[in-house]
């Protein structure tokens, strides 16, 4: 018999079905609560809601575990390729060879952007968030390609769509970059692999030869797949909820980057280092940011520290964090920025304020130093996590279309004025 549990409202009880996960994760399904009891739940921020069943990402915050379609995040970053990753989490497996060099080949060739296009995102002010270009820019394609608008249910249309977004993404990417600094764009090179044509497009310069370095090459792709999605987060949700009202896989894809863009979700990247910069000019000890931090008055918080889901530890973290020494020490960089970050760290988990509300450096806390130095600018490294994270809003809004899920649309308490008579007026 399948395990229920009883509500008791007013001294009448109901009986709630349970539903299990394979990894025992448990809910209270309350779909039909409100037609057989007329109460809602209230969570803001659904901090306790599960929004879907998913069989994409399980994460347990409190163990730091993190797997996508199973496998352990530590080996999938330490061994597979991103588009591996892509396909992984796309599909539901991983991909025999054959499937793999199809994919990377339909990738490939898709990654040329109109040059219609190209003209309108010459018209971006130098000054233009990259965030906010590739955003707009992810929603345009949809009209370079109207029939995507009809094509949400036609298996080989969508694949269509998949290759082309996981293609031209790096590409707008690049190019808004170029854009900020007022260089002229490159094209994609055929002959480089994901990550090396991304880089080619970022740093390759008329006046210079440039060829990717293999090390800088293999850090990307580990951040890319570290990146590459975490279950139902505020981007991916937003995802989901845009593509149940049935609009185009461009357009749910741009509200991906929006939702992303926020210093509280990946937006964080940035903001970890302008903090540790602004910490290293004021020069004043770090005693006097941690206090700013623990200061209930004072809005700052310690950026790069915290989780919604992580209370113990962000396995992500773990690894990005020796990813970081790796690459310095690989490319002979010394940054003062990653030893003010580590006595940070240091001083934060032996702060009872950090230790007892559980919090702990996140993803973001050791990304931004790596970018920095694979020589990405600060405006850009949410990009980078965009582009990380781009098989995971496909995969969830994959899933979404494939369980025929409702449109998203939360309830409310409403709290406003009663009814009232409206005045003309002259007379208020
Ligand atoms: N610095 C100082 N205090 C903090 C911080 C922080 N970074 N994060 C949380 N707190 C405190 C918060 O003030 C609250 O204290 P109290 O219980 O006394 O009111 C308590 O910890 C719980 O915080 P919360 O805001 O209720 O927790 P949340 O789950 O709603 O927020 C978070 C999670 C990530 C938004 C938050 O920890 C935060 O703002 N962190 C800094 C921004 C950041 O690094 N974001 C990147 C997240 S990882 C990338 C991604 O996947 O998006």
């Amino acid at each position: 018999m399948s395990k229920t549990v009883q509500l008791i409202i007013d001294n009448k009880s109901y009986e709630l079905p349970v539903v299990e996960g394979s990894e025992n994760e448990k809910a209270i399904d309350i779909s039909k609560l409100r037609a057989q009891t007329g109460y809602i739940t209230l969570d803001t921020g659904y901090k306790n809601t599960g929004a879907t069943k998913s069989g994409i990402t399980f994460l347990d915050g409190e163990k730091g575990i993190l797997s996508y379609r199973g496998y352990p995040i530590e080996q999938l970053a330490e061994k597979a390729d991103f588009l591996e990753v892509c396909y992984l989490l796309i599909y539901g497996d991983l991909p025999s060879t054959k499937e793999f060099n199809a994919f990377k080949e339909n990738i490939t060739n898709h990654t040329l952007i109109h040059e219609d296009m190209r003209i309108f995102l010459d018209a971006y002010p130098t000054k233009a968030h990259p965030m906010g270009i590739l955003s707009a820019a992810v929603c345009t394609l949809s009209t370079f390609y109207p029939e995507s608008q009809k094509q949400n249910r036609s298996d080989e249309a969508v694949d269509l769509t998949i290759q082309r977004l996981l293609a031209k993404l790096p590409t707008l990417a690049a190019w808004a970059y170029k854009n900020s600094i007022g260089h002229p764009v490159n094209y994609p090179k055929n002959k480089y692999s994901y990550c090396e044509n991304f880089l080619n497009m970022m740093f390759a310069m008329p006046a210079f030869d440039y060829e990717p370095d293999p090390v800088v090459v293999n850090a990307l792709n580990k951040l890319l797949i570290l990146h590459a999605d975490h279950e139902q987060n505020c981007s991916a949700s937003t995802v989901r909820i845009v593509g149940s009202s049935q609009a185009n896989l461009y357009a749910s894809i741009s509200s991906g980057v929006s939702a992303l863009w926020g210093p509280l979700h990946g937006g964080a990247n940035q903001a970890v280092i302008e903090m540790l910069e602004k910490i290293m000019v004021d020069g004043g000890g770090l005693m006097k940011w941690i206090n700013k931090a623990k200061d209930k008055d004072d809005s700052f918080r310690l950026m790069g520290f915290g989780h919604r889901v992580y209370k113990n530890f962000d396995p992500r973290a773990k690894i990005i964090k020796k990813a970081a020494d790796d690459v310095l020490n690989k490319l002979g960089i010394v940054d003062p920025v990653l030893d003010i970050a580590k006595e940070l760290e240091e001083v934060a988990l032996n702060d009872d304020y950090f230790k007892s509300r559980g919090l702990y450096p996140n993803v973001d806390f050791y990304s931004g130093i790596i970018y920095r130095a694979l020589g990405i600018p600060t405006e850009m490294f949410t990009v980078m996590f965009a582009m990380g994270r781009l098989p995971g809003w496909i995969a969830q809004w994959k899933e979404m279309m494939a369980d025929n899920q409702p449109i998203g649309r939360p309830r409310q308490i409403y709290t406003g004025s009663k009814e009232r008579d409206y005045s003309d007026i002259h007379k208020r």
